[in-house]
């Protein structure tokens, strides 16, 4: 059986800082990982891409490719973008690409490939109402979201995020179940 490969696309939310372990938990599920950050999260992980890099055995993503450029990436069987800012989550609702994770979501919806979206917002994010209307568009568009108890993100108040307790696992879950 051929190993099924898992894109992990990360947008700028603490979590990311721990995305090595959620890389390890998917590659011990069976996952050949590939991992996309936005540029923001990029940035934030820029004395680790390489390390990240050799983790996966893939080029870590960041920027759009260049016309006529391929991907070195095998193809994706389901695509998690876990953490998913406001920012991200809202951009993908509203069919915009400012950064490669946000365009490989807006694609993955318009090919009907599994899509998984697992938010990391704040209260007070969380009550912007573009939020709740971006994860109703998701929802319709036929992408699993992973939002509230039990199954997905319950949002923290701000400034109490606790970012090493993310619970990756619940998009993993979801990712293995959709492969299943
Ligand atoms: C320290 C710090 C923590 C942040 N945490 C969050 C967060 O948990 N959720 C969120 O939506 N945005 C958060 N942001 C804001 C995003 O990083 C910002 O909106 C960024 O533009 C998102 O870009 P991206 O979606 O392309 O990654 C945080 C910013 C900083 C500096």
């Amino acid at each position: 059986m051929s190993t099924r490969v898992l894109y992990l696309l990360a947008s700028a939310a603490p979590p990311v800082q721990y995305a090595d372990r959620a890389i390890r938990d998917a590659q011990a599920r069976g996952w050949d990982v590939c991992l996309g950050l936005s540029p923001t999260a990029a940035e934030w992980a820029a004395d680790r891409l390489s390390e990240l890099a050799e983790l996966t055995g893939h080029p870590v993503r960041v920027a759009h490719r260049a016309p006529g450029e391929t991907s070195t990436w095998p193809p994706g069987d389901v695509t998690l973008i876990t953490p998913a800012t406001l920012n991200t989550v809202n951009a993908i609702a509203l069919g915009l690409t400012p950064t490669w994770v946000a365009a490989h979501a807006c694609e993955a919806i318009g090919k009907r490939w599994p899509l998984i979206v697992m938010p990391c917002v704040n209260s007070a994010y969380a009550t912007h109402p573009q939020f709740g209307r971006s994860l109703n568009v998701l929802r319709e568009a036929g992408v699993r979201v992973l939002y509230g108890a039990p199954d997905g993100f319950v949002p923290n108040e701000p400034g109490q995020g606790r970012p090493e307790a993310y619970p990756w696992h619940l998009a993993l879950d979801a990712a293995d179940r959709s492969w299943a």
